[in-house]
């Protein structure tokens, strides 16, 4: 693909890509503030910038078989446990703002989970076997990621399991 083509995609895909996320965000805001219509439409209006992304992520070659694309998300997961968060997190320190050296802590805490639990499904993936696993649960406070049977509170930000989302 011709360099500025490119750089124009990759900048659309990000911008599409933070949209999703924010209207998924919005719509559990307008959920609990008891306005479920809106909800539904920030969360159909998200779905629809997911398709804009996945034809931008296509067009840039991002898209492959899955123990590739766990090896995409290994590589990313890695990046954020040994540099990115462990930075931004003394930036935040540095800076005395609480609520980021929260956020980014929390961040690097399920990162390092979730770089493992990619590497074991390679493993398997390789070998052209999905995984053996049952529920999978993550943590609403911290997205601390847990499989299978959770501890009854939250090992990084001590949240009871009840309030855990199964997947
Ligand atoms: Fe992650
Ligand atoms: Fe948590």
């Amino acid at each position: 693909m011709k360099k500025m083509t490119e750089k124009a995609l990759l900048e659309a895909f990000a911008g599409e890509s933070m949209a999703h996320m924010k209207y998924l965000i919005f719509s559990e805001i307008a959920e609990k503030e008891g306005m479920p219509n809106i909800a539904r439409l920030f969360k159909a209006i998200a779905y629809a910038e997911q398709v804009h992304a996945t034809n931008h992520a296509r067009n840039l070659g991002l898209i492959k078989k899955t123990p590739d694309n766990l090896q995409t998300g290994i590589d990313g997961e890695t990046y954020e446990v040994e540099e990115m968060y462990p930075v931004f997190n003394n930036t935040a320190k540095f800076q005395n703002e609480k609520g980021a050296e929260q956020s980014t802590h929390y961040a690097l805490e399920a990162e390092k989970i979730h770089m493992k639990m990619y590497a074991d499904a390679k493993n398997s993936a390789e070998k052209g076997k999905d995984i053996d696993i049952k529920e999978i649960y993550i943590c609403p406070v911290c997205g601390f990621t847990h499989i299978g049977k959770p501890p009854e509170y939250c090992p990084v930000c001590g949240a009871h399991n009840s309030k855990f989302k199964k997947f």
